[in-house]
């Protein structure tokens, strides 16, 4: 979806491949990504799904430029990345904030780092209400709880302005009430800002609910098994039947996925 103050850029991954030396033998390599082609529409919120270790966090670590690829590109709108990038924001499962900052200084540890803060001060306080932090900027990381230090990890992001926000199982280690009110806050600084987003989840529900298309991977080497458009009218129903009937297609494409991981290590 692009909104009017859309922020966002697209994104082409062009035929990446991405191979790793073997733990044992670093003379033999292991293919991780193979010729692996998708594009994303600026403003666009795309899921990654796929069996534990096929590649999907590979894939962002490249688009973040904190990788090479061994063969392949990778662009965001007319820019080929080569390395990071502040328009490019990454968000992981452990927010990893610094713990002897407080929240305003977490926030603001970017903008010191790359000298810009003076100019940005005001635009600070303006994404502590947009994350629901005001009342907390003076307090330490320790004060806060999964939810709130998550939210930290994304203001903290999305005041760089990113065109293109990476989330690579942001909301993992968070409770089933919090994770939902989560997922809707992410939503609606999506909708607000129209950032291009690309979110790794094992959840199905969180992939069904939050995005525009559903990229399920193979097993390692990741290919894209499937691309889901996923055209259910948002706010979404999580118990609607349309949304349960494309939760069950997603999980007999996954069985699959598995299936065609073990025959490989058979
Ligand atoms: N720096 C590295 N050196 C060697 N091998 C690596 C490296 N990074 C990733 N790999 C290998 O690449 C494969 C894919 O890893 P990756 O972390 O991208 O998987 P994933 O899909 O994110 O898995 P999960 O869902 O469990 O997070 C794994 O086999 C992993 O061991
Ligand atoms: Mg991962």
């Amino acid at each position: 979806m692009v909104t009017a103050s859309s922020e966002g850029s697209s994104i082409r991954v062009v035929e990446v491949s991405k191979d790793f030396p073997a733990p044992v033998d670093p003379e033999l390599r292991i293919s991780t990504l193979d010729q692996l082609s998708l594009e994303v529409a600026a403003g666009e919120l795309i899921s990654l799904v796929g069996p534990s270790g096929c590649g999907k966090s590979t894939l962002l670590r490249l688009l973040a430029g904190l990788d090479s690829a061994t063969a392949g590109e990778l662009w965001v709108g007319d820019e080929l990345i080569t390395g990071p990038s502040a328009e490019r924001g990454l968000v992981f499962q452990d927010p990893n904030l610094f713990p002897w900052l407080t929240i305003r200084g977490n926030i603001e540890a970017g903008l010191v780092a790359r000298g810009v803060l003076r100019e940005k001060k005001k635009e600070v306080q303006e994404f502590m209400k947009l994350v629901g932090l005001e009342a907390f900027e003076h307090a330490f990381p320790h004060h806060l709880s999964g939810g709130m230090a998550q939210r930290v990890a994304l203001a903290r992001a999305l005041i760089n302005h990113p065109k293109v926000l990476l989330l690579d199982e942001p909301l993992g280690a968070l409770d089933a009430f919090t994770r939902m009110r989560m997922q809707d806050e992410v939503l609606r600084l999506w909708e607000s800002r129209g950032t291009t987003m690309v979110l790794v989840t094992h959840d199905i529900d969180e992939a069904i609910y939050m995005s525009d298309r559903i990229v399920i991977m193979t097993a390692r080497p990741a290919r894209i098994e499937r691309i889901i458009v996923n055209e259910l009218p948002r706010p979404r129903q999580r118990s609607s039947p349309e949304f349960l009937r494309l939760r069950g297609q997603i999980l007999d494409l996954l069985h699959f996925a598995g299936q065609a991981s073990a025959e490989s290590l058979a």
